[in-house]
């Protein structure tokens, strides 16, 4: 025998049963997007590396250690999106978006890649959801997009496992300066660092300030705070969005140490820790990023966003016991016995189908009892049977699976009663027409 494939290392199949999370969670997040205005965006898998580096940060541990990154046929360096706000400020410039009402509400529901260290909670392709405000900046808007995160985790029945973190890194020039403090303040502490903060201290000294060792957490303890050498104008805006959060009864923990992992930040910065585990399975993170258009060669244009993994979520849905509506069951099986009750059986299922009951049928050549026994095994309400002496009276047996009573019924009434049994709400009626203003 030849040996079998598994997935590459860090990936996985989403199974039918995960999809039933998947779909409720992508609902949740587009009735939740549509209440406050935002439109569905999706960008390319892949872009020109360029686009990530300038963005993300050459520095980054995103960029310098964990994209995908390829040649195309014509020696174009591309790499699979690691992250959604890059794409979508590209397109916001290519599509002449600023021409739009401002500010543009965008969200997406989408594949990502890293190179990441496989572990629980973090794959090497996984999914996550966000949503992006670009063209305005006021703490208000900030509080609205912590709010619409802060609303999902409450749909999703995850709310009380995560605890959202809030700190403001001002400007770039102010944090400039405090980087320069944090270096001098590192200088004769090199040797009780580790390895990715000694490689980190030079180009992306922030960082040290979240590293989750023990020797490097006590030093960034008492590094100098970066509160004292941000700009008064982010200190104030940051005040605001607090008033802003205490207004809508959103709690927060102030977290001076906070900075996330990607460059594009200003003023704002914040994520969902896990109240046991803390920041190594955030469920979601974001912040303002006033200069990515900008950078990217737009015109200056204020941002600010969030995005969450959906692997994430799920598991803690999973946890905190959520259940999701299984829409996947069936609500009839069809069983049948020789070669002209099969003719029947074929037309009876579509028609079954057109009206919205979920049909299988067993067309194989298994006794009615081993049929009935897989009807048990799909859970399904109702079985209809179809054996020669219905053939010949043009009956059809409906049996209710869990009571095992059983009713014969003329063949064209057959659907009317199911539809009578199953109650017309809980069909799963396809109508293209419907679905167009559903
Ligand atoms: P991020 O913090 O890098 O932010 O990622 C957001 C979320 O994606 C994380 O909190 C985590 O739940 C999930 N995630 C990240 N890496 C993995 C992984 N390897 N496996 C599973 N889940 C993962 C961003 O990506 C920014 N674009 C957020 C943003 C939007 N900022 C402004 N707008």
């Amino acid at each position: 025998m030849s040996e079998t494939f598994q997935t590459p290392k860090g990936v996985h199949d989403i199974l039918p049963l995960d999809h039933e999370f998947h779909t409720y969670l992508k609902k949740v997040v587009r009735h939740r997007a549509r209440q406050a205005g935002f439109r569905r965006i999706s960008t390319p898998i892949f872009e020109y590396t360029e686009l990530f580096k300038r963005s993300i940060g050459d520095d980054s541990d995103i960029v310098s250690k964990e994209m995908y990154t390829f040649e195309d046929r014509k020696g174009r360096s591309l790499t699979l999106k690691p992250e959604g706000t890059a794409g979508v400020v590209r397109s916001y410039i290519q599509n002449g978006m600023n021409q739009w009402p401002q500010p543009v509400l965008l969200y997406y529901f989408e594949p990502h890649f890293r190179y990441d260290r496989p572990q629980k909670g973090r794959y090497r392709q996984f999914w996550q959801f966000g949503f992006e405000i670009i063209g305005e900046s006021d703490p208000a808007l900030d509080a609205q997009c912590i709010q619409l995160a802060n609303k999902i985790n409450e749909d999703l029945g995850v709310d009380g496992v995560f605890k959202l973190q809030l700190n403001t890194i001002g400007t770039p020039e102010a944090r400039k300066k405090y980087m320069q403090v944090l270096q001098d303040y590192y200088v004769g502490k090199e040797r009780s660092l580790c390895d990715n903060c000694k490689a980190r201290l030079s180009k992306n000294p922030l960082r040290l300030l979240d590293c989750k060792e023990e020797d490097c957490k006590i030093l960034a303890e008492i590094a100098p705070p970066m509160r004292d050498y941000l700009d008064k104008e982010s200190l104030a805006y940051h005040e605001e969005l607090k008033e802003y959060l205490d207004e809508l009864e959103i709690e927060y923990e102030e977290n001076p140490k906070l900075v996330r992992g990607l460059d594009y930040y200003t003023k704002t910065v914040f994520e969902f820790w896990d109240k046991e585990n803390g920041s190594q399975n955030a469920i979601g993170g974001g912040g303002r990023y006033d200069d990515l258009v900008e950078l990217l060669g737009g015109q200056s244009t204020p941002a600010v966003g969030y995005s969450a993994g959906v692997e994430r979520i799920i598991a803690n849905m999973k946890r905190e016991k959520v259940r999701v509506p299984s829409k996947d069951d069936l609500h009839v099986f069809v069983a049948q016995l020789g070669n002209e009750a099969k003719k029947k059986c074929l037309p009876l299922i579509e028609e079954l189908r057109e009206v919205g009951i979920k049909t299988m049928g067993a067309l194989g050549k298994g006794s009615i009892n081993v049929q009935l026994r897989l009807a048990n095994k799909f859970k399904v309400d109702y079985a209809v049977l179809i054996g020669i002496t219905e053939v010949r009276e043009g009956t059809a047996i409906i049996r209710n699976m869990e009571k095992g009573v059983q009713e014969t019924v003329k063949m064209e009434k057959v659907t009317e009663r199911l539809i009578e049994l199953i109650g017309d709400k809980n069909l799963d009626k396809y109508s293209p027409g419907e679905l167009l203003y559903s």
